[in-house]
């Protein structure tokens, strides 16, 4: 089938944190390569995503931070926007469900399927805690995961085995707000009956759809042979889209039948006049990237809702990948075992490529895939710089040596240049067809197939040696090096779109369209090129070294290893008289000087101002604060301590200082700023 149009979506990430890795490397990364290929192809594509601001998680973060739901994803909107923009993922729209538009869009929605009647109402008893006087849904209720006994288990979901859970299944269930034993009480909701379904998406997916990933198929295949059941598309909430039905005060849509209808509601935002003619469409293009956890939203729940609905088009494919670990370890934003990439963006400006090239070479396609830091400096190291910056910089450097930047010509080729211009044209047909089949991870080898075949070229040619005897042949080894360099500003930019500017900027050139490549033509003899820079540089230890420092030391990765970890904490010390303690004499202080002691990777030498007086601190702290960090701090320290020589330093004090049983350390502080000398007790 030959599609006239293409609507590209990526998940839309709740707004209740910031994005990390995992998100670009499963979702954000893949969709935007695809969407920059099918635009330089000429297609008409739109890529559309936004954020995900329904749900429990975001009204219980905001009652523990005590601001509003609206306040929490207002920040998180805009820093995961940000981060999105700012790593050139080329969204046509980032919107969020909190819009007007997506308010009446999703209302809409399900009023149609209810005027239907593809909706069932039905009355059920659900947990309700007395307390909070509320329903407690999803997250709003923890309790014992009945399949593996994590005690931390979800309404929803149980996130230390992965499973699907419903409230009721939860053994010795407890409500997140107020703690106590939740009662049951009845409350009517509307259901999709999946059931009614059953056949219709076992002939679409199963039979229809052989050609989607293995991951993604099977996951449908077992959904379906367990038999689907109707699944309640509504909450007693106050927070997210009111149920558009009379009588159905307190309800609201629930957060998984409200999100994917964003993606037609951001397209209406995109194009107010035109949103239907992608959406309604036969032939459009509809491709949803994904993360595994959401695919039966995407490829059961989703397309039933479309089809119960019958205006929508239904998805072509749904290309989810699998999780990406960190350092051997799963990504965990609450242990904060996680590279943020807001974080990432500030500490290595001018690397977005870098980490987009990495996490596409580890994409974790077919099972859960590691980020290492060391592998991110060998990739970069040894690929980046060492075959795509160092090819194009030796053809700028050679070209500007020997023709003064311009482009020599093409004299007779010989059976290397015959051989090398039906090698180009091959390598651009196979990196479509990897791009197409999304097995991004092989088309970036593709793309870097373009360099690599251009250093050999060099190698085997040896310029700067014929430059002694045959200029001519000379000038076209480079023009034909140069065409290199233009198909590589050509495949570049789907992948490294930073870098492929970089590229045309050198080059001088524009953007071709996505067919030019794979030709040798592009170059014109004597266009004059701009001066050499270096498209990468080399990444030193110190500056993986420092990303790794940043890792919390011992992250709890599960439930389990948390409650493991509470079992850890120290036991009291024995009891101490009134007086006893009273002898030690502690006070408000402030840093005036810190600086590391040399010579060791533990210590800092403190000058703190007392009150009564200026003295030398030694202190054990060089591995979690900066000197720079604590000069100014107010800190609270045992002033009255014997002194001690330290590393050849008189110590007078001790800066006190709190530890977890994982290792982890803080030091205390007055929550207002106090007087230097206040004393503590
Ligand atoms: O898993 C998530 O982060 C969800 N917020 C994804 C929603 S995708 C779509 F359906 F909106
Ligand atoms: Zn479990």
């Amino acid at each position: 089938m030959m599609y006239k149009k293409y609507l590209v979506t990526a998940a839309l990430p709740y707004a209740n944190g910031p994005v990390h890795i995992g998100h670009l490397a499963g979702v954000y990364i893949p969709a935007d390569i695809y969407a920059r290929y099918l635009r330089l192809k000429g297609c008409d594509v739109k890529f559309i995503s936004g954020s995900d601001e329904h749900g429990v998680p975001i009204t219980i973060k905001a009652r523990r931070l005590g601001i509003s739901p609206q306040d929490v994803v207002d920040k998180y909107h805009n820093m995961i926007k940000d981060a999105f923009q700012r790593f050139g993922i080329s969204f046509d729209i980032y919107s969020r469900t909190t819009s007007e538009i997506h308010r009446k869009t999703a209302s809409e929605f399900f009023r149609r399927l209810y005027d239907y009647a593809r909706l069932t109402e039905k009355v059920t008893e659900q947990y309700y805690d007395e307390e909070a006087k509320q329903f407690l849904a999803d997250r709003y209720i923890v309790g014992t995961c009945p399949k593996c006994g994590s005690e931390h288990a979800y309404g929803d979901q149980c996130e230390a085995c992965g499973s699907t859970l419903s409230p009721m299944e939860l053994i010795n269930p407890k409500s997140e707000i107020s703690g106590s034993v939740p009662v049951l009480r009845e409350t009517s909701h509307w259901y999709l009956p999946l059931n009614r379904y059953q056949v219709f998406l076992e002939d679409w997916i199963l039979k229809g759809h052989k050609e989607w990933k293995a991951n993604v198929y099977g996951q449908c295949k077992s959904w379906l042979d367990e038999g689907l059941q109707p699944r309640a598309v509504s909450r007693d909430l106050s927070w997210g889209v009111p149920v558009p039905v009379n009588g159905a005060d307190g309800k609201v849509l629930y957060v998984w039948f409200d999100a994917p209808i964003g993606y037609i509601s951001n397209t209406r935002e995109l194009l107010p006049d035109t949103w239907q003619s992608y959406w309604t469409n036969p032939e459009t293009k509809l491709v949803h990237f994904i993360g595994k956890d959401n695919i039966v939203f995407h490829c059961i729940v989703f397309p039933a809702m479309l089809r119960a609905h019958g205006q929508y088009i239904l998805p072509d494919n749904v290309p989810a990948n699998e999780f990406l670990n960190l350092e051997g370890k799963k990504i965990s934003t609450t242990d904060n075992w996680a590279v943020w990439l807001h974080e990432y963006l500030d500490e290595l400006p001018g690397k977005e490529d870098v980490l987009r090239y990495v996490l596409c070479a580890n994409a974790p396609e077919t099972k859960d895939n590691d980020f290492t830091w060391k592998d991110f400096q060998t990739r970069n190291n040894s690929e980046l710089v060492a075959i795509l910056g160092n090819f194009v910089n030796r053809v700028m450097v050679l070209t500007q040596k020997y023709f003064d930047g311009k482009t020599p010509e093409k004299n007779e080729f010989t059976d290397i240049e015959r051989e090398l211009e039906v090698t180009v044209y091959h390598m651009r047909r196979d990196l479509d067809s990897c791009v197409e089949s999304y097995k991004f991870r092989e088309a970036l080898k593709k793309m870097m197939d373009f360099a690599r075949l251009g250093n050999k070229y060099l190698t085997d040619t040896e310029p700067w040696k014929l430059a002694q005897t045959d200029m001519s042949r000379v000038a076209t080894v480079l023009n034909m090096s140069l065409q290199i360099c233009a198909n590589l500003s050509i495949v570049t930019e789907p992948f490294l779109p930073f870098t492929a500017e970089k590229l045309r900027k050198m080059l001088n050139i524009g953007t071709f369209k996505w067919e030019r490549a794979g030709g040798i033509y592009l170059m014109e003899e004597g266009h004059q090129l701009s001066s050499p820079e270096l498209l990468f540089e080399k990444i030193e230890d110190e500056t993986i070294e420092r990303q790794i420092a940043k890792l919390p030391k011992a992250a709890n990765q599960s439930a389990g290893a948390e409650s493991a970890a509470k079992s850890k904490i120290a036991p009291q010390k024995e009891t101490v008289s009134f007086e006893d303690f009273g002898k030690a004499d502690i006070r408000t202080v402030t840093v005036v000087a810190a600086e590391r002691v040399p010579d060791t990777d533990k210590l800092l030498k403190l000058t703190i101002d007392t009150g009564l007086d200026k003295r030398t601190i030694v202190s054990g702290i060089a591995e979690y604060y900066k000197p720079e960090d604590l000069t100014g701090k107010q800190v609270c320290v045992l002033i009255n301590l014997a002194e001690r020589k330290i590393k050849g330093i008189e110590s007078q004090g001790m800066i006190l200082m709190a530890k977890d049983s994982a290792g982890k350390m803080c030091l205390l502080q007055p929550s207002e700023l106090m007087d230097n000398g206040a004393e503590i007790g």
